[in-house]
Order: C-alpha cells, then structure tokens, then sequence
C-alpha cells in the first residue's frame, strides 16, 4: 500500500506531463515511460528488502533519463538530470525530500550510467533497478554489475523470488494481454497499481520484441496529458 502511494506520487499527471512536454526521444520508446515505470517497480521490490529509501528509489525512475538527447550512451544524459533537480525542485515536486536524500537522489542520477556499483543502499537500488531493465532490450544483467543482494538474486533463476523472470521475455501472449491491459488504465492510480504488479507489457508495443509482427488491437501505453489523467 504504501508502494502504491509513492507510485502514485512520482506518475501524477502534473509530474508526467512537464517531462513529456520536455522529453525529447519516445515517449513510448526504450528510454520511455514504460522503461521509468519498471524501474520503479523493480526499485521499489528492492528497497523493501535492502532498507533503501523509497522515495530516492521512486524520483530517480522517473527523473534519471528525462534528459536523453539519443537511445544511445548519451553519456552526458545522468549529469543533465542531475544540473536539472535544481529547477524541478523549484516546481515543488521534491519538497518532501531532505538534503541527505536529494543528494543521494543527485548522486544515483549523475553516475547511473557509469557501469558503477554502490555501497549505499539507496543508490546502489537505483541503479539496479535500471539495469534489470535490460531485459527489455533481450540483455540479461550481469550479477556482477550489480550492487544489492536482493538484485544478484533476482537475475538468478534458481534463487528467483516471484519479482520479475529478467533472464526471459515474458511470452508473446503474456505481453499482447499485458499491453491491453496497460491501455485500459485510466487513472494515474491505476497505472501505478499495474505497473507495482507487474502487469503493464514489458515494452512498449511498437517496440516489443514480438512486434515483427503486427499485434492485434495492441494499443500504445497510457498517454499522460496535465490534469486529465491518463488516457489511451
Ligand atoms: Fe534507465
């Protein structure tokens, strides 16, 4: 429950809709919002069992890639999100955070794709969290690269705990159903709910692994307008 009010927190309209206005790659893409929202679930799974704070986990999903100028390294993109916190932290959306977690918050942005580990728990969840992710792109983490317990065992699948399967693509069924679903949900609180279950697709529909060929009434992902709420 209470991940589910942190999600809400971090994929309201009124945070969604400025960095869409702002972002400048696909909204729907691999650096996009369904990527933001898995590492928010993941991120969240981690840090209710690694101590990590929550809400540096919950910001720096939807704030770490904000910045991208391409899909590619960009290796400049982490720094920008951080020079950025400034000026998002004038619209008021961090007032809840202290100083010791916007700066851990900072510091899991700026460096969170130098291929790092960290021994904080709160960072070290962040960038976990991200690179779990890789398998949407088909990529299976390496343990090593890595920095929580909790982590190293869900890319293992002998010690996997019900988090998410990372070695494997979820089935070409799973993610057609998975992506309806996604569509459907109409409010900020019903997006979060799915994507804390796990039940939004694994990738975008125009981007997912089984896109070769057409999915039937594959719909896009949530759009997010201000003050609307989500809509398809
Ligand atoms: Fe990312």
């Amino acid at each position: 429950m209470h991940d589910t009010r942190i999600a809400r927190q971090v994929l309201r309209p009124e945070v969604l809709g400025p960095l869409r206005a702002g972002f400048r790659l696909d909204w729907h893409g691999i650096h996009g919002l369904p990527h933001w929202a898995r590492v928010l679930r993941y991120g969240l799974a981690i840090a209710s069992r690694e101590g990590a704070d929550p809400w540096v986990v919950a910001w720096f999903a939807v704030l770490h890639d904000h910045q991208r100028n391409d899909e590619g390294p960009d290796r400049g993109h982490g720094p920008r999100a951080a020079d950025a916190l400034a000026s998002i932290a004038e619209r008021g959306w961090l007032d809840g955070l202290d100083a010791g977690q916007r700066d851990r918050l900072a510091e899991a942005i700026r460096h969170h794709s130098e291929g790092w580990t960290h021994p904080d728990p709160s960072i070290g969840t962040c960038w976990d969290a991200d690179r779990l992710d890789l398998a949407r792109l088909g990529i299976a983490t390496a343990p090593e690269l890595l920095s929580t317990r909790t982590a190293r065992r869900m890319v293992d699948p002998e010690a996997w705990g019900g988090i998410a399967p990372m070695r494997a693509y979820p089935p070409r069924a799973t993610c057609e159903r998975r992506h309806r679903r996604t569509a459907t949900a109409r409010t900020a609180g019903a997006f979060a709910r799915r994507t804390l279950a796990g039940r939004t697709g694994a990738a975008a529909p125009s981007r997912c692994v089984h896109r070769q060929a057409p999915l039937p009434d594959a719909a896009d992902p949530p759009d997010v307008r201000p003050g609307r709420g989500l809509t398809r």
